[in-house]
């Protein structure tokens, strides 16, 4: 085992996860323990899960296997997040060397698993609170992320799509007071950050526990945060989404030119079976309001092919839908089967190969409508906020506003920090990125 009080942590998963991670590690820093940069370092080997899809799932098991040798030399095995919750007790079966298993909800509870985890216990769960539990993030989130910082507005998820997993593991909505949410903006701007996202598995469905502030209106006073230059917000559901919220990225300049908008699938038939709550027409009624705003807005969505009883006329009905809406970009998912969801109980009708077939065909589709769209960015200059380098190709890595990535040269000796703005003239395009210089 190595010396002092170790911990390696591997994040599976969504930005939701992401953002946990910082909460759990900021704890584990609190208890004295050192974050390492591998499994073979660590006292305490954690990993944060998804459970999203099947595939998620499976590449923790893999994981854990590949880890498990080490169980031998004294470290021990953690299970956090959404596989955690979901799975619950069945994980010790599974995999026998972990000793501690922990949903979202019980972090709070952390160091006390901890103490009991160093005493020599075998056999450690949190997994109560799922309805109530708050992770809000506190004092101790050790924010790894150096140029973005993320404030969780709304855990957990009401809204029982019939494929998804969160509400299982996640538990019922709950939202946090916008004060609080507001004094954690301050708290980030005094940090240094310009950049903050908002995250909840649905944004839209906010409700001020303190009856306040709308969603929009709580965006707008996060957007006027002094020191904050770029606000962003995931996920909307396309249900709740309302026109105020285009009002307020036209109002607040600080607001990204960014909406991502789940579809999930075109035909109003599949969105009823999978309980979306809106119609193919609804969702374009949605999309016309951005499309109207003052700015233009970049939009990006997920879909999922080949839900049980997806019909090739459902699928074109999707087809016809990108080419309607011209998204900025697209995540692209076959459907898998989640234990507990409605979903699972229906008949799982496409077969693996037309789940990929119909993948190709959308993705494809998708690559050629950005070669399009983002061709036409060529000769702009926009402000572009640089995450990071890439030594290989000795260029900068950057978002704009609209949250394309920037990959850009830069004349001065000095590489810029991450975090920092430049404005950059776009020179070059392709289907997932913009090409440039800085001015
Ligand atoms: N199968 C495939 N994709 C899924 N997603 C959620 N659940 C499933 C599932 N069972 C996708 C949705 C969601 C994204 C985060 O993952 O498109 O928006
Ligand atoms: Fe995965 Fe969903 Fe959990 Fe995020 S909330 S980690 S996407 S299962």
């Amino acid at each position: 085992m190595a010396t002092g009080k170790t911990f390696y942590l591997k994040t599976f998963g969504c930005q939701m996860n992401a953002h946990d991670s910082e909460k759990v590690i900021g704890t584990l820093e609190q208890q004295g323990y050192r974050q390492v940069e591998s499994e073979e370092e660590a006292g305490l080997i954690l990993y944060n899960t998804c459970s999203v899809r099947d595939k998620a799932e499976q590449k923790v098991f893999n994981r854990l296997n590949d880890a498990k040798k080490l169980f031998k030399t004294g470290a021990r095995f953690g299970v956090l997040g959404c596989v955690a919750q979901q799975q619950g007790e069945k994980i010790f079966e599974r995999a026998p060397f972990v000793s501690l298993v922990s949903g979202s909800a019980s972090y709070r509870n952390l160091p006390k698993m901890l103490a009991r985890l160093e005493a020599g216990e075998r056999r450690i769960t949190g997994l109560d609170g799922c309805q109530s539990g708050e992770t809000f993030e506190t004092g101790f989130t050790a924010r790894q992320n150096p140029y973005r910082g993320y404030i969780t507005i709304i855990e957990g998820c009401d809204n029982f799509c019939s494929y998804c997993v969160v509400p299982y593991a996640r538990g019922r909505e709950r939202s946090r007071g916008s004060a609080s949410v507001l004094a954690e903006a301050r708290r980030i701007a005094d940090l240094g950050y310009t950049e903050i996202q908002l995250l909840g598995q649905n944004v839209n469905s906010y409700r001020d526990p303190e009856g306040k502030r709308s969603f929009a209106e709580l965006l707008a006073a996060v957007g006027e945060v002094a020191g904050i230059r770029r606000v962003r917000f995931m996920t909307s559901h396309p249900r709740d989404f309302t026109r105020e919220i285009v009002q307020a990225i036209d109002a607040v300049p600080t607001l990204c030119d960014h909406v991502h908008l789940p579809v999930q699938s075109g035909s109003s038939r599949i969105l009823q079976l999978m309980n979306r709550g809106y119609t193919r027409e609804d969702y374009l009624e949605r999309v016309s309001w951005i499309k109207a705003a003052r700015r233009p807005i970049a939009l990006s969505t997920d879909i999922i092919v080949g839900f049980p009883g997806e019909t090739p006329s459902d699928f074109n009905a999707t087809m016809e839908l990108l080419a309607q809406v011209e998204y900025d970009s697209l995540f692209g998912y076959k459907y898998s089967s989640r234990p507990d969801t409605p979903a699972s109980t229906m008949a799982d009708s496409v077969s693996e190969s037309e789940k990929a077939a119909r993948l190709q065909v959308l993705l494809d589709r998708q690559r050629e409508s950005q070669r399009i769209s983002y061709s036409k960015q060529l000769g702009q200059i926009l402000e572009v906020m640089v995450e990071g380098v890439n030594p290989a190709r000795e260029q900068i890595i950057g978002r704009s506003s609209q949250n394309k990535p920037v990959n850009f040269t830069c004349a001065q000796p000095i590489t810029p920090a991450p975090g920092s703005y430049l404005q950059v003239k776009i020179t070059a395009t392709h289907p997932n990125s913009l090409a440039g210089e800085a001015v």
